[in-house]
């Protein structure tokens, strides 16, 4: 068996020219850990992919390479529980983590030891990306011995096993489902607006107006491209379902280019102004942290943020309140993360990468980790007792969401669409909230840039 390179030279630029080498963990380059080096996610995602490389762990016996994104303080503990449950059935984990959240950077690092013949046995994946993977001759594996056995088609929502599934066959593992249109809102701050949580866009903007009075930032974000995004899917989701599912995943130029879409960027406009001035660039989780703080009063976030408010032992209802974002209960945008299972090579190598499957769907652990991660099980029949208040919400509304025909595929987390689709509409979102053009031509600009991308 092959062992992990654990430390390797990296090139440290020198003012004069030249380079020195640090001795550095590559785990801790790809988990984000290298800030002074201003590393950028693509060439940190291409470093990592090399790095990671001399292993060929993917194809160890009993060990599972696993590459995700999964690098924040909630989110890793999550991650804990499931090397936990693999440990304790004699299965090692070999780390990858490529840090960016929403993943984009992940999905860069993934195409490049793919191409390398350098597969890791599993990764975190969503949506139209493993569809795409999914066409790739001989790319992934198949889970059916272990989804066959154990009924996945009876407990999986069919919304959730579109994607896991390919020409009858799994090849990936739903671990969660998240959804994308929640608020996260310190409850301190709350209280004094001497306001209620807000139902309606009206509602909300007293809020915020009432928390910027009170002299804190009322609406953490952080300005990257799938950060706005998230915001997006809300606001079109708030403008009604038949404009979501025109718009997002019909892609219906009439929706695209109508005056319901300038309502929903003149919306957009008007949360960037609640925004504080360094929102660039500033992760999602220091975006969360700002609330917990008390240094903003909400976050629009997807359920991942639950996950920071606990692990900063925040309860929900005393310390933070969780909503759907106003105008929008009843209905859902969700992501599921699903590990993708890649076609690894070898007897051994096979039967840990059914093991790691079986583990992510077994109903105990769905509850235990998705407790932790702030998400709701991908299977519909885990209990709900073992969650808190929001995670209970979080699963009444997503069965009353997909009973109703209110449940839709996220645009910004890569279910509502192709990537190429996606980027394009990241693109426009994000150009318009940095104010490069105004809510009219940022419509015109959607219409042309999903047409293109089609
Ligand atoms: C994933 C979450 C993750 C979040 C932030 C989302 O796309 O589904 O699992 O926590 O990105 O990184």
């Amino acid at each position: 068996m092959t062992t992990l390179v654990l430390e390797q030279y990296w090139p440290l630029p020198l003012k004069g020219g030249g380079f020195i080498f640090k001795l550095m963990h590559w785990s801790n380059l790809c988990a984000g850990g290298v800030k002074e080096m201003k590393l950028n996610n693509l060439m940190r995602a291409a470093v990592c992919s090399a790095m990671v490389v001399s292993a060929g762990s993917a194809n160890a016996a009993d060990q599972v390479e696993v590459l995700h994104w999964w690098t924040s303080g909630g989110e890793a503990a999550a991650l804990n529980v499931l090397k936990g449950d693999l440990e304790s059935k004699g299965v090692k984990w070999a780390d990858m983590p490529v840090a960016g959240g929403g993943g984009d950077a992940a999905m860069t690092a993934l195409r490049a030891r793919v191409t390398s013949g350098n597969a890791p046995t599993a990764a975190q994946m969503l949506g139209f990306d493993i569809k795409d993977w999914a066409q790739i001759d001989g790319a992934v594996g198949d889970l059916n011995a272990v989804a066959n056995k154990e009924g996945w088609d009876k407990v999986v929502p069919t919304a959730l096993q579109d994607f896991s599934k390919h020409n009858g066959k799994w090849i990936a593992a739903p671990v969660n489902v998240h959804s994308t249109n929640w608020v996260w809102i310190n409850k301190k701050a709350l209280d004094a607006t001497g306001g209620k949580a807000p139902k309606t866009w009206g509602e909300m903007i007293k809020v915020m107006d009432a928390m910027k009075a009170n002299g804190i930032t009322p609406l953490a974000h952080g300005g990257q491209a799938w950060q706005d995004a998230t915001l997006f899917d809300a606001v079109v989701l708030s403008l009604g379902n038949d404009f979501y599912q025109a718009a997002m995943i019909d892609h219906d130029p009439k929706a695209l280019g109508g005056a319901k879409m300038k309502e929903a960027f003149d919306r957009m406009a008007k949360l960037r102004s609640y925004v504080d001035d360094n929102f660039s660039g500033r992760d999602w989780n220091l975006a969360s942290a700002m609330v917990i703080e008390g240094k903003a009063g909400m976050q629009m976030m997807g359920d991942w943020a639950k996950g920071e408010f606990l692990k900063a032992n925040q309860k929900p209802g005393e310390d933070f309140v969780c909503i759907r974002f106003p105008g929008t209960q009843g209905s859902v945008t969700f992501n599921s993360d699903q590990f993708v299972m890649f076609d690894v090579k070898g007897s051994s190598a096979k039967k840990s990468q059914l093991s790691m499957a079986s583990s992510v769907m077994s109903p105990k652990f769905q509850s235990a980790f998705n407790v932790v991660k702030g998400s709701v099980p991908s299977r519909t029949d885990v209990p709900n007792t073992d969650f808190d208040a929001c995670g209970k919400k979080g699963m009444a509304d997503l069965a009353q969401a997909g009973a109703n025909g209110g449940l839709f595929g996220s645009m910004a987390h890569g279910h509502a669409a192709p990537a190429a689709v996606k980027g394009a509409v990241y693109d426009v979102v994000t150009a318009h909230f940095n104010g490069q053009y105004n809510s009219a031509k940022a419509v015109k600009e959607l219409v042309s840039a999903v047409a293109a991308a089609k």
